[in-house]
């Protein structure tokens, strides 16, 4: 349990993004970013994209007072997980509002772009973090929301303590979990999986520093939350809909059509899962690399099938 905690808990950073998932932005891998600087900015938002699997943030800054405003671009984690890391949602900002961003820069000076790790919204003074990390340290609220009405408490444990309490109360025994519901924890699931993914490629990226024992215990991670993943897609959480208004924070983006070929669906998961497995059990690292190249290969492949972009 612990372990899994660890690892779902850990900083999301941004990953080699799945290809078909995300055409908006180039996204950078994590050790792109230079963690030795913080930078402070405020400016007007021009657009958030509240988008799996990376929210964007636009916003028209100058870094100096002598300097022209100019679009910066602030990179984060998914909208889930900015959901549960405190108090998101796609409407805390909207175009023109002031905000203030602490970011890390990228190494490449002259871009303006940076990974987030906190959002000030200036007119009411609210504070957004986007480091997942942060909550683990005391004194800071924490933010597990999922949605009203109960709002989970610091830990897994104690979430798992309220959904049982929960499911408990007088009233709420049910033969089925609310679709609704099921949706949330395949989504925190995932989640979880692409946290511990980019852990993995921050390793191993050319400034990265591989501990392998670290490493192939997010593969393990992965392995198993790969094995539950798709047991959480009865036929009532088939909701994706044309056109339909949807928040990437809660609802599904899972592509109908995988209802109607599941064994291609389920045996994806499983060869996935089985390959991050074998990672995590690789006696060196020139063994590890080229089995999580291939994992993310799978990643990329499944979600080319199952999940659509918007
Ligand atoms: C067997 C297919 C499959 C595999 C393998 C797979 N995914 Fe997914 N992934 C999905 C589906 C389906 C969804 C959409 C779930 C939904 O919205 O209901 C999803 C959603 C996501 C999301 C968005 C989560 C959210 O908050 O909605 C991320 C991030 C993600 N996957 C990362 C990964 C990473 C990283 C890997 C590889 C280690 C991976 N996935 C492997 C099928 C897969």
């Amino acid at each position: 349990m612990r372990r899994f905690m660890k690892s779902i808990g850990a900083f999301a950073v941004l990953a080699v993004v799945a290809g078909g998932i995300s055409q908006a932005v180039a996204h950078h891998s994590a050790s792109m970013f230079d963690f030795s600087k913080k930078q402070t900015l405020k400016g007007k938002v021009v657009e958030m994209r509240w988008v799996n699997p990376h929210v964007t943030i636009t916003l028209n800054a100058s870094a100096n007072p002598d300097e022209a405003p100019a679009e910066w671009l602030m990179e984060t984690t998914s909208p889930g997980n900015l959901t549960r890391v405190g108090g998101w949602r796609r409407d805390v900002i909207k175009p023109g509002d002031e905000i203030e961003v602490t970011f890390h820069p990228l190494r490449e000076a002259d871009k303006k772009q940076g990974l987030l790790r906190e959002m000030k919204v200036l007119s009411t003074g609210e504070v957004y973090p986007a480091n997942i990390r942060d909550q683990e340290k005391p004194g800071l609220e924490y933010g597990w929301r999922v949605r009203s009405p109960f709002r989970l408490s610091r830990s897994l444990t104690g979430a798992i303590a309220a959904a049982i309490t929960l499911a408990a109360a007088p009233g709420f025994a049910v033969d089925q979990p609310a679709p609704r519901d099921t949706i949330f924890a395949r989504k925190i699931l995932m989640g979880a999986i692409d946290m511990n993914m980019d852990e993995i490629e921050t390793m191993l990226a050319p400034e990265g520093k591989l501990v392998l024992t670290d490493a192939e215990e997010h593969a393990e991670t992965i392995s198993t939350m790969l094995m539950a993943f798709p047991h959480l897609f009865p036929p009532a959480t088939n909701q994706w809909k044309e056109g339909a208004d949807r928040d990437p924070a809660t609802d599904t983006f899972a592509n109908p059509a995988l209802w109607s070929n599941f064994a291609d669906f389920y045996r994806r998961a499983t060869e996935a899962s089985k390959i991050a497995w074998d990672a995590s059990r690789a006696k060196r690292p020139d063994e590890f690399r080229p089995m999580i190249k291939e994992l993310r290969q799978r990643c990329n492949a499944c979600h080319a099938l199952n999940l659509k972009t918007e």
